[in-house]
Order: structure tokens, then sequence, then C-alpha cells
């Protein structure tokens, strides 16, 4: 493949270098575009532009393939723990047995909140949603955090703090929010179960950990924990890179994170697929509104921008759904409306001409409604799934010596240079 492509105007022409990716993707370097043409280019979305070079996750859209550094995330699915990917997406490699243990001493002894913080939570109306808490009492700690003498030490314990106590800080919004005791993080549970254990656990009536739901909560998470370039990882790097706080970083990645579009779709398609059960399961009307360019409608976990095939986490979930609820004996009527819809939309023409199959959002929401976390929590949920992936790309920009403030250019269409206009003569 040649090196260069060559960029013809006005009788000019410029050679721009070729990056080629270790997976073959092709990148033209336009970083001396402006300078040696006085062209920008313009790409609404970002759907044609590559913002960095990265190790960290590989995606193909056309095969559906997803790997966290090098490795299939089937396998992570099938054989990792949580606190392993996370680890390996951060570090670049598994953890030994020592590496491993050392992590969870950190993430444990790490994993109380400051008192204080109690108090902030209990000042946000009652119905606030739990993204808009995550991300003000992430970006909060800072206060009780202050920045470390050295930049290692900030960063590895940051990192370490976040990691173990945005599980703590979730399970918190959940229980202040309904008037309950807040239950603290153990030393004998592992990452997942602690979690669960903080949600679910009361002083009258202990929880009893599922096995079943363990191991859904376990993969949940890995499926969600990172996914290369998406708006919310976007979002971290674009803050990360003002040299903004690691906890102002990821606060802006929960905001992103919540929107509908994004991570928000998680719990819209349960609001959906509640919509067609009250509609008597008619799930051709979704359809057909979805398709109606003259409605705003999307079908809530449909679409991607990179996979035009079957999202791969999307088919894990899917097949989650059907052993976890046989496990836990629960029916639940969402889940037979989803294949239903399922199978309809992707027969249809509109969906199979757009390439829009099912993402990770459209069953992840069955998976958490049997597990027992509340619809309004789906996304927090996300949240904590993503978390070491956002600290995995901000770690990589901090890294990058070539790294700048993110600051796109733009093509200027308003006014023509106008004089001002006193009050007094304008009509
Ligand atoms: C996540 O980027 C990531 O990696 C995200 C994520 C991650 O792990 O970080 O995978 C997580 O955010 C998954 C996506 C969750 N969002 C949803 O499920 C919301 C519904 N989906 C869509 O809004 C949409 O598919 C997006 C936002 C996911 C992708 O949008 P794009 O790539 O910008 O595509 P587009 O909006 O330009 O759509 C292209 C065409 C449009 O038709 P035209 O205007 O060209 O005629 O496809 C249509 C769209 O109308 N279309 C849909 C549709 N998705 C796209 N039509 C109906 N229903 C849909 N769901």
């Amino acid at each position: 493949m040649d090196e260069f492509v060559t960029f013809t105007y006005n009788g000019k022409e410029i050679k721009l270098p070729v990056i080629i990716g270790t997976e073959g993707e092709k990148a033209i370097d336009i970083s001396t575009l402006r300078r040696d043409t006085g062209f920008i280019t313009l790409d609404p979305g970002y759907a044609n532009t590559g913002s960095c070079l990265s190790a960290i996750t590989y995606m193909d859209g056309e095969k559906g393939i997803l790997r966290y550094r090098g490795i299939p995330v089937e396998q992570l699915a099938e054989h990792a723990t949580f606190k392993e990917t996370a680890y390996l997406l951060i570090n670049g490699k598994l953890p030994t047995r020592e590496q491993l243990t050392r992590f969870s001493v950190m993430l444990n002894d790490n994993s109380l909140v400051h008192e204080d913080l109690k108090t902030f939570y209990q000042n946000f109306p009652r119905a606030s949603h739990p993204m808009g808490i995550l991300s003000s009492m992430v970006n909060a700690l800072r206060s009780f955090y202050p920045e470390l003498d050295t930049f290692e030490e900030e960063i590895n314990l940051t990192m370490t703090r976040l990691l173990a106590k945005v599980r703590t800080m979730a399970a918190m919004s959940y229980k202040i929010s309904r008037g309950h005791t807040v239950v603290y993080p153990r030393p004998d549970l592992a990452y997942c179960e602690n979690f669960l254990n903080m949600m679910f656990d009361t002083p009258v009536k202990p929880y009893e950990l599922n096995p079943a739901a363990v191991k859904a909560l376990r993969v949940f998470w890995i499926l969600h924990a990172d996914h290369e370039q998406n708006c919310s990882t976007s979002a971290v790097r674009v803050v990360g890179s003002a040299r903004a706080n690691l906890y102002a970083a990821i606060s802006s990645g929960i905001s992103a994170l919540w929107g509908p579009l994004h991570g928000g779709a998680n719990q819209a398609v349960i609001e959906m697929l509640n919509d067609i059960k009250a509609n008597g399961g008619d799930y051709k009307k979704a359809i057909a509104k979805a398709k109606d360019k003259t409605d705003p409608f999307r079908l809530m976990g449909f679409g991607h921008r990179v996979y035009k095939t079957y999202d791969p986490r999307a088919k894990i979930m899917k097949k989650m759904c059907d052993e976890l609820l046989e496990t836990l004996q629960i029916s639940d009527p969402l889940l037979d409306i989803a294949k239903e819809l399922e199978e309809a939309a992707r027969k249809d023409q509109y969906f199979i001409d757009y390439n829009l199959y099912p993402n990770i959002d459209f069953y992840s929401g069955i998976v958490l409604r049997a597990i027992g976390i509340p619809t309004n929590m789906f996304t927090v949920m996300f949240a904590i799934g993503r978390l070491p992936g956002w600290i995995a790309q901000w770690k990589e920009s901090m890294d990058d010596p070539n790294w700048k403030i993110c600051r796109p250019r733009q093509i200027y269409t308003g006014h023509t240079q106008e004089d001002f206009i006193p009050i007094q003569a304008r009509t």
C-alpha cells in the first residue's frame, strides 16, 4: 500500500502520510493539512475521523469483533473476572496472581468513601437521577482527595480510588434515595459480590448472594468495560487533554454516557418495551415509528456507529438473559417482547438497508431487571463497567508524547462584519 496520498487543488499538490494499524485500518495523517493548504476537513459526529492511535481495544464493525488488549471479549466473558479485565485494560496485560492479589488489597483498602459525602447525597432531591448524582459525586472526590505530590502516585492512587469507590457511591445513592441504611463494603467479598451486597443487604434481612446473579453482573461489566473512542470515552480524553484532573475527566464521561443515544439507551429500551407491553405487545407500531422520518423516535437498543452487524456483546447478553431467567426461575414478558421485536425488525427492509442490529443496550436491561437493579440505575451500571476503559484511555492519552489539547476547528457560516448599532437606532 502507498505510504502517501496525494492531495491536489488549484494546480498545487501535497502528499499526506498514510498510517496503517496492526489490524490493517488505514488513516490519512492530516496534521499538516491546514498549514500546507489552508484547508481543514469537516466531519459532523467524527464518523470518518480518528482522534488518536490506541493499543487498548480493537473493534471490527463489519465482522462484529471486539478485543481488549488483543483478547476476544467472548473469552474474557467466559473466563476472566471483572477485576482482571480492569487490570488488563489499564496495564496492558492480565495480572499475575501476585499482581491480582495486590490490586485486590488496594481496591479493598480504598473502597470506603469519606463519611461527609453522605450529606451530599442527603441534599439531592429524592427523585434525582442516579447518573446526575454519580457525575457530581465523582467530581466531588477531588475535594476529599487533593492532588498528591508525585504524578505517578497521583495517577495510581486516583485510578484505584475511582475503581474502588464507584461501587460504594452507586450503592449509597440507591440506599439513601430509598431512605435505607447505607451498607458498607466488606473485606471478605469480591468486587461484584460486594456491590450486590451493598445494594441489597439490609440489617433485618441479610442478602443472599446468588451465583447466577454474580456471574451475570461479572459478564455485564466485562462486556461494558471498553469500546475504543465512543462518545463518553472521547469526552474523558477531551477533558483530560486540558490536564483537568482524572476525577473531572471521569465525571464528564459519566455525563456523556447519560445521553439516551449512548449509555442511557439501556434505560430507554426498557421504557420502550414497557410502552409496547402497555399497548398489548404491539411492537409493529414501534417499528413503524422508528421508520417514520417525520418522527424523532428511534428503536432504542438498535443501530450502532461502528457495528454494521450484530453487536458481539448483544449476542452474549441475549444468551445470558435466557440462562439467568431460567436459573432464577423468572419469566420476564419484556424479554419475549424484545425477542419478537428483534425478529420483526431484522426482517424489515428498512433495518436491513441501514444495517441496524441489536446493540449492547437491547438486552442488557433484561439482565439488570433479573438481578433486581432499578431501571433508573441501569446507566450507572454501564458507567461502573466502563470506568476501567475510561481510565485506560485517559492514561494512554497522558502517556502519549504527541498528545495535545483537543481543540477542533470550524467553518464559520455567520454574518460578515457589521458595525455596532446604538440602542436608539435599533428597530
Ligand atoms: C452505545 O459508540 C459506541 O461504541 C457506543 C456504545 C459503547 O459501548 O460505548 O456501543 C454504547 O451507545 C450503543 C448505542 C445505544 N444507542 C441506542 O440504541 C439509540 C438508538 N440508536 C441510534 O440512535 C443510532 O443507531 C446510534 C446513535 C447508536 C448511532 O447513530 P449514527 O451512527 O450517528 O447513525 P445515524 O443516527 O446517522 O443513523 C443513520 C441512519 C439514519 O437515517 P437517515 O437520517 O440517514 O435516513 O439510520 C437511522 C437514522 O435515522 N437509524 C435508525 C436507528 N439508528 C439509526 N432509525 C431507527 N432506529 C434506530 N435505532
